[in-house]
């Protein structure tokens, strides 16, 4: 089987992608990074793009006076490096069907919340003032439907007395770290699979997402 090649999108610091860069280096996941792309020129994640001699490119969204404009202009520009994944890493852009559509089954995000709870935006501050006593995160496929595509994994940790915001999101940005190359690790291993909207792990329909734990093998 030919290695999986991977694009990912990021508009801020790309600690994930740093993740996903130290991952392959290290030989950890068989993936090729192909191409970062950012909607934001000044990104931080770029610079560790350079850094680790990946291909980037930089669509700035207030360039396309159309969301639909800009998704297709995303798509051409994915489209030369051809990649078989589509890893959105902290992409502060919601996507259209044009773009959901062209890579249906092949794109994941990260979102900082255990889905489906807190959906959207501010997901730590909500999680804070609902007294929750665990949040997270979740990796999942992304669909036409916002954050609401099927799960594949989540990271679990706990809310502590007195949490900071701050405090909280790190917390679950260390987990991040974990639970986005062990999804992608199983991906470009061909055992995680998008069919008849669900999530399929090794064959078997994924009612619920896996439980991050270090005895996942990958
Ligand atoms: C993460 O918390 C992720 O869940 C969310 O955006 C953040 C990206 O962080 N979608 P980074 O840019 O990878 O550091």
């Amino acid at each position: 089987m030919s290695i999986c090649s991977a694009a990912v999108l990021i508009s801020g610091s790309g600690t994930n992608l740093q993740a996903f860069i130290d991952e392959t280096a290290s030989g950890k996941i068989d993936l090729e990074l192909s191409v970062v792309l950012s909607n934001r020129p000044d990104a931080a994640g770029l610079e560790r793009a350079r850094k680790a001699d990946i291909s980037i490119e930089c669509l700035r969204h207030q360039d396309y006076p159309e969301r639909a404009q800009f998704d297709a202009a995303l798509v051409e520009t994915l489209d030369k490096y051809a990649p078989d994944l589509v890893i959105l890493a902290g992409f502060m852009r919601v996507l259209t069907a044009t773009f959901v559509d062209h890579f249906r089954g092949r794109i994941l995000n990260i979102h900082p919340s255990l889905l489906p709870k807190f959906p959207g935006l501010d997901t730590h501050r909500r999680a804070l003032d609902a007294g929750e006593k665990w949040h997270g995160s979740t990796v999942h496929f992304v669909t036409g439907e916002l954050d609401g595509g099927p799960a594949l994994i989540q990271g679990r940790v706990p809310v502590r007395p007195g949490d900071s915001m701050a405090e909280l999101a790190a917390r679950v940005l260390a987990v991040e770290h974990k639970i986005y190359p062990q999804a992608v690790r199983l991906f470009a291993a061909g055992r995680i699979q998008y069919r008849d909207g669900s999530a399929w792990l090794d064959g078997e329909r994924l009612n619920e997402p896996l439980q991050y734990s270090n005895t996942i093998r990958g």
